[in-house]
């Protein structure tokens, strides 16, 4: 009852603030005019890098769960999955509005020609059908179905990893390092007991349960 209370007072709106912060420090570089000598460049790479921050993280909150051995890391899960949609989304705005100027014959052959705007726009699609159903409506109406569909965040985090990988020309260790840790978290996810668990054959007298 009081981790409950203390989970809905404190931990939710903690983290809700410290998620909205790199949006609030854009707004305030913007608004004072301190977002660095390419103000283009700041607002693309930091909407791109917490899109990417909250992918992982929001991955990170299932294996948190079995650490811990409590729920609020699940009850984290949806809202974290959340804003990693909005920064994705305002990374893809600002480059639809201030990089392409909303040409659209140019955004579309952008998209296809350059193979780390396709894959980052592919990564960007993946979110969009989880986002539209994050809801506790839409949970219950597509029931087991949900679940399945949700498994694709972990195909649209590995192309946004693969989009970071293949813009960056020369330090690779930024991109190197968001891939390892997202191999960490899928490697968690293997269950890897039951794979190595020895699987005999049982005798006849197992087999009648005596
Ligand atoms: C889930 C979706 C996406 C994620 C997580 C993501 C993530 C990232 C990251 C981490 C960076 C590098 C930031 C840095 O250097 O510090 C980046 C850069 C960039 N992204 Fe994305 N991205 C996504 C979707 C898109 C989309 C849809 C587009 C455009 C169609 C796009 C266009 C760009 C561009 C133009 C850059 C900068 C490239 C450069 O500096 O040369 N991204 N993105």
């Amino acid at each position: 009852m009081a981790s409950d209370l203390a989970f809905h007072r404190l931990l939710k709106p903690l983290l809700f603030l410290a998620c909205l912060a790199p949006c609030a420090r854009l707004l305030w570089g913007i608004q004072t005019d301190d977002l660095g000598p390419n103000p283009l460049e700041t607002v693309t790479h930091t909407t791109g890098d917490w899109a990417l921050r909250l992918l992982l993280v929001t991955l990170a909150m299932t294996p948190l769960r079995r650490l811990v051995h409590a729920a609020w890391p699940l009850r984290l899960r949806r809202m974290l999955g959340l804003f990693a949609f909005f920064y994705a989304c305002l990374h893809f705005a600002t480059w639809l509005v201030l990089d392409q100027e909303l040409r659209w014959s140019d955004i579309v052959v952008d998209i296809g020609k350059r193979p780390y705007v396709t894959v980052g726009f592919a990564a960007w699609l993946l979110l969009v059908p989880l986002a539209l159903t994050s809801t506790r409506r839409a949970m219950r109406r597509l029931g087991r179905r949900w679940s399945q569909l949700h498994k694709l965040v972990y195909l649209a985090t590995l192309l946004a990893v693969v989009h970071y990988l293949w813009l960056v020309k020369a330090d690779l260790r930024d991109p190197l390092l968001y891939a390892a840790v997202f191999a960490g978290l899928m490697l968690l996810r293997v269950p890897w007991r039951w794979l190595f668990q020895e699987r005999r054959t049982p005798r006849r007298g197992e087999m009648s349960g005596g």
